[in-house]
């Protein structure tokens, strides 16, 4: 088997989060992920992330994940769970996901908010 240049002999990581970094003009008919700061919460939990020493992990950019009205959108794998980000006051608890898989509960997606 033949290893990646990080040294990695199997694709994948224990956990993988995506943000939604789509960006819509103002007039469009939904709104987007990108005027909510996302990409700016997205560096910063990178940042944390490594700061943590969290390895195995991967926080990264998405495309619309179409729940744009529910945004900032966020999921996670293999958990497959779909958070609503607000800002930097949720990454304790992101970062805490990626490290145990605990759900942060109280960032969930709900849908009838
Ligand atoms: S713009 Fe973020 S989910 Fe659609």
């Amino acid at each position: 088997m033949v290893k990646d240049s990080k040294g990695r002999l199997a694709a994948g990581y224990q956990r993988h989060m995506f943000i939604c970094g789509h960006e819509r003009s103002t007039d469009a008919n939904r709104p987007c992920c990108y005027t909510r700061d996302s990409l700016a919460l997205m560096k910063r939990l990178k940042i944390a992330a490594k700061e943590e020493g969290l390895s195995n992990v991967r926080v990264q950019k998405s495309g619309c994940l179409d729940f744009c009205e529910n945004g900032i959108s966020c999921v996670v794998y293999p958990e497959g769970v779909w958070y609503t980000l607000t800002g930097e006051e949720n990454i304790p608890a992101l970062i805490e996901h990626l490290r145990s898989g605990t759900i942060a509960e109280h960032l969930r997606m709900n849908m009838e908010d």
